[in-house]
């Protein structure tokens, strides 16, 4: 049994979210940062303890030490487990040695996680080429939770209502699918050429369903917002009336946000996966549902 959720005071909020949702306590970590940049986090455990740490890991580098470091302390302050809910994983993306020379990120943030946590939950992960998160964590028990039921849940309340959904990629197809479903319209992919960090070409296929419609563009990151940006241009070309960009993780930041509303898109809606103003959708009960779903998992001798 999980006796208590820790987390970093700048994720206090969405913890204390996550924490009510599954009637724990919620125990904040104290910071430190030495004069020559060193991180030395402060925790509370009790003897025995399962302790869980929950930590979005959006602008990862400055918060992978500082997390390493609590799990550390947990463990030391008698902690017998410590396991991640970490509703934004970094590195995910970087799932493949795409040029020779670079590294496989992805791999280099499970062994370094699996070093440190005994079970790992997130949610949407950039699972594109990797078919399991396990094996992202090897030897460690993990789950991906799906957001589809999130973003359909904010698309649903909206006034006028969505007619049609869009991805922006084949790589979106089976989730944009699913909230499509959810709300009862049909779905719309588009292909999708990257050529750089912020340059993309996309196109989506005719479809007359287009026209005069309020489309739902889903998508699981948006960081430069070149994706969205593209495909709320074409979608405009092609006759939408309105717009709106459904997005689980925002890793934006505001000036993405003004160059979205020039490409056309009249709203954007994310998830609070990632700490940023306008972030509103709330994973807090989808993240404590998958989370008593791992903890009913037999666990290792
Ligand atoms: C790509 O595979 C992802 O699903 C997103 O479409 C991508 O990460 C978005 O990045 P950006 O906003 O920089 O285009």
């Amino acid at each position: 049994m999980t006796s208590a959720v820790h987390a970093f005071p700048d994720n206090a909020a969405a913890a204390g979210r996550f924490a009510s949702a599954l009637g724990l306590p919620l125990r904040l970590i104290g910071t430190h940062v030495f004069p020559d940049g060193e991180s030395r986090p402060t925790v509370e455990a009790r003897a025995g303890e399962t302790a869980l740490v929950l930590q979005t890991l959006a602008r990862p580098d400055g918060r992978l030490m500082p997390l390493l470091l609590a799990a550390d302390a947990l463990r030391r302050n008698g902690a017998a487990r410590v396991d991640l809910v970490a509703p934004y994983l970094a590195y995910m993306r970087q799932d493949r040695v795409f040029h020779p020379g670079e590294p496989l990120s992805q791999a280099v943030l499970g062994r370094m996680l699996s070093g440190a946590f005994d079970r790992v939950l997130t949610l949407e992960a950039h699972l594109h080429r990797t078919p399991d998160l396990a094996r992202v964590f090897p030897g460690r028990e993990a789950l991906n939770a799906g957001a589809e039921d999130i973003l359909a849940a904010g698309l649903s309340r909206l006034r006028p209502g969505v007619d049609l959904v869009a991805g922006p990629d084949a790589e979106s197809r089976a989730w944009a699918g699913e909230v499509a479903r959810r709300l009862g319209v049909g779905v719309l992919v588009a292909g999708k050429t990257r050529h750089g960090d912020r340059e993309v070409n996309l196109q989506y296929p005719e479809d007359p369903a287009v026209r005069g419609a309020h489309v739902a563009l889903v998508d699981d990151i948006c960081s430069t917002g070149g994706t969205l940006a593209a495909a709320g241009r074409a979608l405009k070309a092609a006759g939408a009336a309105r717009i709106t960009a459904a997005v689980v993780h925002g890793l934006h930041d505001r000036a993405t946000a003004r160059r979205l509303a020039a490409a056309g898109i009249d709203r954007l809606v994310t998830t609070d996966s990632v700490l940023g103003p306008g972030r509103r959708l709330p994973v807090a009960e989808t993240l404590a549902r998958a989370w008593r779903e791992l903890d009913a998992r037999p666990g290792p001798d």
